[in-house]
């Protein structure tokens, strides 16, 4: 399989630079949650799952480095397979399933190309926050296509294609996009440093604000139905000034989210 490497690579080097710095989105957010129902809420906020028995089930969290994913799927009874491109970021999950006592199978790789797991072996992939970093979003739903069971759930979650392309757009009066709604490249911003507060690292990730008839078509050709899309700024905060960051997401939902399904076993 053919993967476009030079952005792939490009994305590996940013976030191995960002987890060297110790950025603050290359360590989990907030506190494991202690209850069953807790860590379901964190993962899974609008109840994809809430039909389907984890334990025991096999789920792969794709592109899922640097967070706490992994780690409650395993606490959640699932046999856990997480896979990053990153080397540190899987680094970080490995380091926490140890402390937390949680058992997860590390692969590092490429999002776009998964051949080296069996067809059908997943009851569900999880895939957050990350679609946003792959140029061609058909091949990453392909390859979860092949190796999604019949029946099984796929989750993704990325960066909503209007909000995103409205950061650094403020007019004074309005907002303009960066680019073109249905420009397929990467959306450029002028500033090339990611700032915690308290890290401040030179990392031009190169990410897509993908269509969503891309995202919802690239998933249906992929052999799988759609049962659920959200578009969604969590927290949103009020009165927000005009121009800054808060104020695109206060505006516009900066994430969407799509719950899929595997119609049939086999590609
Ligand atoms: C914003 S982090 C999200 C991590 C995790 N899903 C979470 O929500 O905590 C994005 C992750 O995508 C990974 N990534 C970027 N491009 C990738 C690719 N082509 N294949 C696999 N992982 C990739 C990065 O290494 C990074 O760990």
């Amino acid at each position: 399989m053919v993967v476009s490497r030079s952005v792939s690579e490009h994305n590996r080097e940013m976030w191995e630079r960002l987890a060297d710095a110790g950025y603050a989105y290359t360590r989990p957010q907030g506190r494991l949650p202690s209850s069953e129902s807790g860590l379901r809420r964190y993962v899974d906020p609008h109840g994809v799952l809430k039909s389907t028995d984890l334990d025991g089930a096999k789920v792969l969290v794709l592109a899922g480095g640097g967070g706490w994913h992994p780690i409650i799927f395993a606490k959640l009874g699932a046999k856990v397979t997480c896979l990053d491109i990153s080397p540190k970021q899987l680094d970080t999950v490995a380091s926490l399933a140890r402390k937390k006592g949680a058992k997860v199978t590390i692969e590092e790789g490429d999002m776009a190309d998964l051949s080296r797991f069996r067809d059908s072996s997943f009851h569900v992939v999880w895939h957050v926050h990350s679609l946003v970093f792959a140029e061609h979003p058909e091949m990453v739903f392909r390859e979860v296509g092949n190796v999604l069971k019949a029946n099984g759930i796929y989750r993704t979650e990325t960066m909503h294609p209007f909000g995103f392309r409205m950061y650094e757009g403020w007019t004074g009066t309005g907002w303009t996009m960066r680019t073109a709604y249905q420009d397929p490249g990467p959306v450029e911003f002028s500033d090339p440093f990611w700032d915690d507060g308290n890290v401040r690292v030179e990392a031009p990730t190169l990410e897509y604000g993908h269509t969503i008839e891309r995202i919802v078509n690239g998933i249906v050709a992929a052999g799988m139905v759609v049962d659920g899309l959200w578009e969604y700024t969590p927290d949103p905060v009020s009165d927000p000034t005009p121009g800054s960051d808060e104020h695109v997401e206060a505006t516009f939902p900066i994430f969407v989210e799509v719950s899929a399904r595997k119609l049939r076993a086999g590609r």
